[in-house]
């Protein structure tokens, strides 16, 4: 089983970029524990980032016919991007929407995401734990559909 994981717009910062907000682990440390668990689940891991919105478009639609799924971080596309949404849509795979903070107790405008009505589901405000959750839950869903 193989997975995209993408990280959107200034998650490559994170360890410096507001740690209040995002804490301080940085992008690197959490691509290795979800390098590590994926491995403990017996999946393979494709890890992306990108400040690039048609970037990421580019990776989602290269992922139809060689990921069996996509867990996602779309960072603040979340709340702006009809484009990733759509390209979720148009590959058809099953993408888990993960968030380091809790989007839903922030600024109103965070609130709302463009891609939870495409995705399976939304993990939101555990920190870097919510990769690993999201993680899980991608894992064990695409497992139920070649089961
Ligand atoms: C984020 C939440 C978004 O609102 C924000 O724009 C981010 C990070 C999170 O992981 O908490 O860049 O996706």
């Amino acid at each position: 089983m193989k997975i995209l994981v993408l990280h959107g717009p200034n998650l490559n910062l994170l360890g410096s970029r507001e740690p209040g907000v995002y804490g301080k682990v940085t992008l690197a440390e959490i691509d290795t524990a979800i390098t590590a668990l994926a491995g403990e689940l017996g999946a393979e891991v494709e890890i992306c980032q990108s400040n690039s919105e048609g970037a990421l478009i580019d990776r989602i639609h290269a992922a139809a016919g060689s990921c069996h799924g996509i867990l996602i971080n779309p960072a603040a596309y979340t709340h702006t991007s009809v484009a990733i949404r759509d390209a979720i849509a148009a590959v058809a795979l099953p993408a888990v929407e993960v968030h380091l903070s809790n989007i839903h107790c922030r600024e109103e405008f965070r609130t709302r995401s463009f891609i939870a009505p495409v995705a399976v589901g939304q993990i939101s405000g555990f920190g870097a734990e919510s990769y690993l959750l999201g993680l899980r839950a991608i894992f064990n869903h695409i497992k139920k559909g070649l089961s």
